[in-house]
């Protein structure tokens, strides 16, 4: 008998970005290979479950975010019979798998796209935006830069809201709904977990295809039509025990987030709100508070999500004057103290894997890895950076493993060169250097996440601020069980507990030091 367990709930995630985690054929670019030899890492770590970045046929215009074929695996990867014996045996580790569904688009070498391209009337079109006319219908800017429409050798225009190779789906179309829900079947038939919903926001567009506006409705961004979408696939999802539907949601209107989070919609969306906070107690206990209200407000577990393959690595975004994150600003190549950063990202572990809800680790954040930032132009593959300026390389650098120099145990002996750049300087922080070292990053997430189970009070989702010294983060969990974060200039005392658990780094004594976090047992 399976017992509902709604793991989702208070998981830790890891998100594998297949090219880049581990490289088991050589060719220099991760793959299913690499991830089972490798698995015993995430045991290790204590993780609940992988969410596996795209792993489908795809040109890899956008790194496999331009999907070909839902229902297969892509040969740079492995195969559907590797896909479902890494899944066997992530469940054998008791480690749950989430697959990456990518439904506004599809990658221009889908047989659908394929088919709308070959003749103007070809039935096709109507599972995309083709429009006629002698300039494109909207001026709609792509999400990586430059126009959102491109032209096609007949003289009709195609949507993409990402590079040309990504055409958007019309889900005003029977058939491209009946689709994704056979999709989802498939995958849930093939016994993974959840289910994560890229670009979950922008499925639906206003058919009359009006400019953006300055105020008033968005023409694409979170119509209200989308949640009977959401609605249709949790009704699907319940139809299997136990499975998780995760939404790709930015919204800068914490209210609007929380509807996709309504009992009948999807189990848990990214908090990107705490993503981009800045490394400020005043910001951050405000956007814990409004993460806890809008989501107690609809029953949903709240998120904590520090980094992903989109944005720039925390250590690196911690350890810049202004510690925010945006798109828009993403203060590439601004002076980094990665001292500071890496000092403040222990912190922040200690920070989000206490806090009630599900944590997200991307890969790499448990060795403290940086934005590789000195990438050669030549060798970037973001078609964003390509477009815009911006590019997401610097977060998809492969892992380092073992070794003083590159590929550092990312791939076999004499592969090829991965597929970016790895920093020399990563000697210091591969898997093996940092293994059985105490004050390693790798050894804090792996004491932090046994903790997470073992201690009673961060089983409780209950939280409670704490007085404490200005300029820090103070708070409870059930009655035994208190962390405090020291984002002043100065140290600090700490409340009254019964034993310390764990810290980011050392204490002075009973102080607390600045950008450093702590784990209490408190007397009960
Ligand atoms: C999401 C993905 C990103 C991708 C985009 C288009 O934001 O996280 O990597 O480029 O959607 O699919």
């Amino acid at each position: 008998m399976t017992v509902a367990t709604q793991w989702w709930r208070d998981a830790v995630i890891y998100q594998i970005y297949p090219r880049s985690f581990a490289d088991g054929d050589g060719d220099g670019i991760g793959d299913l290979a690499g991830i089972r030899r490798r698995l015993g890492h995430l045991a290790d770590l204590g993780v609940d479950a992988i969410w596996m970045s795209p792993w489908y046929p795809s040109p890899m215009a956008d790194a496999g975010y331009d999907v070909a074929d839902f229902r297969d695996i892509d040969p740079v990867f492995g195969t559907l019979a590797a896909a479902r014996a890494l899944i066997s045996e992530a469940h054998a580790a008791g480690i749950r798998l989430i697959v990456d569904i990518v439904p506004n688009h599809v990658s221009s070498d889908h047989p659908w796209f394929a088919a709308a391209m070959a003749a103007p009337n070809a039935p096709e079109r109507d599972y995309f935006w083709f429009r006629p006319g002698e300039a494109a219908p909207n001026s709609w800017r792509s999400e990586f830069g430059g126009p959102a429409w491109t032209r096609t050798a007949d003289g009709d225009w195609y949507l993409h809201l990402f590079t040309p190779e990504q055409p958007d789906l019309n889900w005003e179309h029977p058939d491209v709904r009946a689709e994704f829900e056979s999709i989802l079947r498939f995958w849930f038939e093939a016994g993974v977990d959840g289910i994560r919903i890229d670009s979950a926001a922008l499925l639906l567009k206003d058919p009359a295809l009006p400019e953006v506006p300055e105020h008033g409705p968005h023409p694409y961004h979170d119509l209200d039509g989308v949640h009977e979408i959401y609605r249709s696939w949790r009704r699907l999802a319940d139809g299997y025990p136990d499975r998780a539907l995760i939404g790709e949601v930015w919204l800068p209107d914490a209210e609007r987030f929380a509807r996709y989070l309504r009992p009948d919609e999807l189990h848990a969306a990214f908090n990107f709100d705490f993503l981009g906070c800045a490394w400020d107690p005043a910001l951050l206990r405000a956007c814990i508070d409004r993460t806890l209200h809008v989501h107690a407000a609809v029953g949903a577990p709240a998120t904590w999500v520090l980094s992903n393959h989109d944005v720039t690595r925390h250590v690196t975004r911690y350890g810049r004057s202004d510690t925010t994150f945006s798109f828009a600003t993403k203060r590439e190549g601004t002076p980094v103290d990665l001292e500071l950063g890496t000092r403040r990202a222990r912190a922040a572990a200690l920070l989000s894997l206490s806090l009630p809800g599900a944590a997200y680790v991307y890969q790499g954040e448990e060795l403290g890895l940086w934005e590789h930032e000195s990438i050669p132009a030549g060798l970037r593959q973001d078609p964003m950076w390509a477009r815009s300026g911006h590019g997401r390389d610097g977060c998809r650098v492969p892992l380092p493993w073992s070794g003083d120099e590159p590929p550092f145990g990312f791939s076999p002996t004499e592969a090829a060169d991965p597929w970016l750049p790895q920093p020399p300087e990563w000697k210091d922080l591969t898997v093996a250097a940092q293994t059985g070292d105490p004050s390693s990053m790798l050894e804090l997430y792996r004491t932090a996440i046994r903790l997470r189970r073992a201690e009673p009070g961060l089983r409780s989702p209950e939280m409670a601020w704490l007085d404490t010294a200005p300029g820090a983060l103070a708070y409870t969990r059930g009655p035994g069980f208190a962390c405090v974060v020291n984002l002043s200039g100065a140290p600090i005392p700490l409340p009254d507990h019964e034993s310390r658990l764990l810290a980011s780094s050392p204490l002075d004594g009973e102080l607390l030091p600045p950008d450093t976090a702590v784990w209490l047992r408190l007397r009960t």
